[in-house]
C-alpha cells in the first residue's frame, strides 16, 4: 500500500515526465498503484497521488477489467459535455460537480510499452479526463470558478481538522 499524497503537496501540482523505461520497476509501480486503488475504494489512481512524477495512471471501474495508462494523450474530445460529481482521492471527503467532455479518445502505453487506443464514454470516459489532468499538475477543483474552488477546500480543511481532533482524543 503506497501513501496518498494529499492537496496541498506540491508533488500535485507538477507536470509529469515520460515513462521510458517498461522494466520490472514500472511494472511493481503499476500493481502497487492497482492494490492502493482498491484499498482506498477509488476508480483512479495517477502517479503524482503516490509521489510519482511520471506519466501513467490506473482506472478500476467495478465489475470492468483495471486499466494501466502509460505516456496517455487524449487525442480526441466530444463537444457535447455533462456534469457529474467528482472527487479525488487526494482531497478526501468532499465532492464537486465538475463539467467535461462526455467521450474521450485516448492513446496510452501498457506496462510491456505496448501502445493501445480506447475511445471511452460514461464513467470511463470521465476518470480518464480526472487522471489525465493529475499527469499535468492540475485537480479537479481547477476546472471550477475560484469561489467554488475556495469552498470546496475549505471543507476539505474543516474535515481535516475535525479528523485530527478525533484522532488526538484517541
Ligand atoms: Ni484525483
Amino acid at each position: 500500500m503506497l501513501d496518498i499524497y494529499k492537496i496541498g503537496d506540491e508533488v500535485l501540482t507538477e507536470k509529469c515526465s515520460d515513462i521510458t523505461e517498461f522494466d520490472e520497476a514500472v511494472r511493481m509501480l503499476s500493481d502497487a498503484m492497482l492494490d492502493t486503488l482498491e484499498e482506498a475504494d477509488g476508480v483512479g489512481l495517477a502517479g503524482p497521488q503516490v509521489g510519482v512524477s511520471k506519466k501513467i495512471f490506473v482506472v478500476h471501474i467495478r465489475g470492468e477489467k483495471p486499466i494501466v495508462f502509460i505516456n496517455p494523450s487524449i487525442i480526441a474530445t466530444s463537444i457535447e459535455t455533462g456534469v457529474y460529481e467528482e472527487g479525488c482521492l487526494s482531497i478526501p471527503g468532499v465532492y464537486h460537480d465538475v463539467v467535461r467532455p462526455l467521450r474521450v479518445t485516448i492513446q496510452a502505453q501498457d506496462v510491456n510499452g505496448k501502445a493501445f487506443t480506447i475511445e471511452a464514454d460514461g464513467l470511463l470516459a470521465r476518470v480518464i479526463q480526472h487522471e489525465n489532468d493529475h499527469l499535468y499538475g492540475k485537480l479537479y477543483i481547477d476546472h471550477l470558478d475560484e469561489k467554488e474552488r475556495d469552498k470546496v477546500i475549505r471543507a476539505y480543511e474543516k474535515k481535516n481538522r475535525i479528523r485530527r481532533r478525533q484522532k488526538a482524543r484517541v
